[in-house]
């Protein structure tokens, strides 16, 4: 958007219902905090807006589990959450909580709105019910054994041993995850949202109107969209929850993901009574800081709902981040395989700034990264106290030494080269700092101001002033060229203050400190010049801005997160929200090098045979054959394939998967599937008729 007026920010809400680790730090927390700092700096109108998740099914369960209320539950993990952000330095203007009456009063009015305006479809579905518990059981919470593996541990939603994504209705032996009871079914009413009825608009709104979009947001919105939208049930069967706001709605509340994202909107009441400046004018420029996991939600459903409601500004951009890994694994809650922000601020203590550091300096912004102990140190201790720091040390106590203490005068007249080329280089610094934040590309802009402490320190090494120093005795005059070394140095430490500042808050107070300077040195518009200090200014003592960190601390931290690690047969059900209706479209796994894919052997293979397994509704039993062999293979694509429908079809094999029992039979590979989005699979296989046994790479 082109000025305007003010800018409204939002991080994604965490759920109340653990602590935040650094993944969720460098999804959304981090860059939001970054990006409102810098439009701070440049005195616009900005309000950051955050708070906990607090409803939804795990909290729920975790309730259950622990005998405590769903309530002290949010209150525990708000007020941790709340905290380690604080420590953070994440500078909410508000952290709200969606538990508070303003948010339950607006999201029910929201409700009513569509309601009211005839916008919802009613519709009684099945669903099941644990009657031990006395509640609905979303898929997620149904455990059984896997059609397609044989694993007794599948959810149904989905069986991590195989992968196969699942419905509760394919498990076999399904039970309740919470009370272990055989679910039953039963009939209930939901009120549902027709999101195809927003199609053209979000296609018109997105696919024409938000080309600049991060390829990540835009490209998983865009596989949406050409999918096609469906109805989303906004209400669910719980005690836990904004109550549907509707006769006869008893024992329902309104869907998580239909409250969340309107504690936005809540949040800035409770912070401004000019929150409707914000949210209602088209002058507003409001940015969604989000994780990759929730780009649906705030690209298409939220947006529709906005737009469905009337009066609302939409967002101008949601630049969404991909996942940190943590030492090469995904980040799993349930394994405890994370690095909690809480417990790195307790054994960091002043160090909060090295992980904003390298959270920045290694932020997940096109794909997915990996955060590793040896590279946090080696972060800080080759960029922050080896280049930044020691430039800024350096510096001042040269300064010291060299100048009494005091900002030393510029001489104009013997301006040499290299002094000029420093000048430009912090002018230039600014203008490609500022272009890279405002297009959200927080690593880059990061890596530009810590270039230019590195040009600093280039600099002061070629300028060598302690060597000029000792030919004062014969060259007096040479204090001149001393002078303006040290004046140049001091000036371009008050631009790294400023422009570090976003990213480094605590750091830039330091150097403030330094500088016997106030606050308003920080703004931004003062960036790029060479005038900051004033000429006979006395400077403190340096401060040490960094400190090494020592092998035996990364050392601990590995063996910390080892000795925690959870085995995957102790973990309990995932305490993450379910998604069941709609699958993430991109992207979902971590990034593999070649040398892994090239692990699987791929086969051309045509199919032979295939009967149906006896007492398996969903196995078919396939002869194929690989050229120099023909295998058995069982397979789960009974429900799509008569056994007689496809002799003869060339399929794409897993060669050398490990042999596997299922239903009594060996199964010595696996064909390759694809799954469209009603679930329904599709042979993946050659163009053209070709030999079988042929590699596939
Ligand atoms: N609690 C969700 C998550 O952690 C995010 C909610 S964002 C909001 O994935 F917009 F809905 F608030
Ligand atoms: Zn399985």
């Amino acid at each position: 958007m082109n000025n305007p007026k003010r800018y409204l920010v939002t991080a994604a809400l965490p759920y109340a219902n653990g602590p935040v680790h650094i993944g969720h730090l460098a999804g959304c927390y981090l860059p939001a905090d970054i990006y409102v700092r810098y439009l701070r700096a440049q005195k616009k109108d900005v309000k950051f807006i955050g708070g906990s998740d607090e409803h939804g099914v795990p909290i729920t369960i975790r309730a259950m589990k622990e005998g405590i209320t769903p309530q002290q539950v949010v209150d525990r993990y708000h007020a941790i959450i709340k905290e380690s952000m604080k420590q953070m330095g994440i500078s909410f203007d508000i952290y709200s909580r969606t538990s508070n009456k303003v948010h339950h009063d607006t999201a029910s009015a929201f409700f009513k709105k569509l309601y009211d305006d005839g916008l919802f479809e009613e519709k009684e579905s099945e669903q099941y019910f644990d009657e031990k518990a006395n509640t609905f059981l979303a898929d997620r919470y149904i455990t059984g054994t896997c059609p397609v593996c044989g694993n007794p541990n599948a959810y149904g939603d989905q069986c991590e041993k195989c992968g196969s994504s699942l419905s509760p209705e394919q498990l076999i032996n399904p039970r309740s995850a919470l009370s272990d009871a055989v679910p039953v079914k039963r009939k209930t009413k939901h009120w549902y949202f027709p999101l195809q009825n927003y199609e053209p608009w979000l296609k018109e709104w997105i696919i024409d109107g938000h080309k600049e979009w991060k390829n990540n947001v835009y490209g998983q919105c865009k596989s949406w969209l050409d999918s096609g939208l469906q109805s989303r049930a906004m209400t669910r069967d719980s005690n836990w929850g904004i109550n549907v706001p509707l006769p006869g709605a008893e024992g329902k509340v309104l869907y998580v993901w239909f409250d969340a994202p309107i504690g936005y909107i809540s949040a800035t009441k409770e912070l401004t009574d000019q929150w409707a400046d914000y949210w209602c004018q088209a002058d507003t420029q409001l940015v969604h800081f989000i994780g990759k996991d929730n780009i649906v939600f705030h690209c298409i459903i939220f947006p529709a709902m906005l737009k469905a409601h009337g009066g609302f500004v939409l967002p101008d951009n949601v630049p969404a981040n991909e996942f940190l890994n943590i030492e090469g694994d995904k980040v799993s809650t349930s394994r405890n395989w994370a690095v909690w922000v809480h417990e790195y601020i307790k054994d960091f203590p002043g160090c909060e700034d090295v992980l904003r550091y390298v959270l920045c300096a290694n932020a997940p912004e096109t794909k997915d990264n990996d955060f590793t102990w040896k590279d946090f140190q080696d972060r800080n201790n080759s960029e922050l106290v080896s280049i930044f720091g020691n430039f800024v040390n350096r510096s001042w106590v040269l300064m010291h030494k060299l100048c009494g203490g005091k900002v030393p005068k510029l001489h104009e007249d013997i301006l040499d080269e290299k002094d000029k080329a420093l000048v430009e280089a912090i002018r230039q610094t600014k203008t490609k700092v500022e272009g890279l934040l405002e297009e959200y590309k927080f690593r880059d802009a990061l890596f530009e101001v810590i270039d230019l402490s590195r040009t600093g320190n280039k600099y002061m090494q070629e300028k060598e002033p302690w060597i000029v120093a000792k030919q004062l005795a014969e060259n007096p005059a040479a204090q001149k060229s001393i002078d303006n070394c040290m004046h140049l140095c001091l000036q371009l430490t008050a631009n790294l203050a400023i422009l570090i500042n976003p990213f480094l808050p605590d750091t830039a107070k330091k150097m403030l400190g330094m500088m016997k300077v106030v606050d308003k040195i920080l703004d931004w518009e003062n960036a790029g010049s060479v005038k900051l200090l004033s000429v006979g200014y006395s400077l403190r003592e340096p401060q040490l801005l960094f400190r090494k960190i020592e092998d035996a601390e990364i050392a601990a931290q590995v063996e910390k997160l080892k000795a925690g690690l959870i085995k995957p047969n102790e973990s309990k059900v995932e305490e993450t929200q379910p998604q069941t209706s709609i699958p993430i479209a991109i992207g979902s796994k971590p990034e593999i090098v070649y040398d892994d894919f090239a692990k699987i052997d791929l086969k051309v293979g045509t199919i032979v045979s295939a009967e149906k397994v006896e007492k398996a509704d969903k196995l078919l039993k396939l002869q194929i054959e690989l050229g120099t062999e023909t295998r058995t293979i069982v397979s789960g694509i009974a429900l799509h394939y008569q056994p007689e429908a496809i002799i003869g079809k060339q399929v794409v094999v897993v060669a050398n998967l490990a042999p596997r029992k299922m239903r009594g039979i060996e199964s010595n590979g696996m064909i390759l599937m694809a799954e469209d989005k009603d679930g329904k699979l599709h042979f993946v296989s050659p163009e053209n008729m070709i030999n079988a046994g042929s590699s596939v790479s």
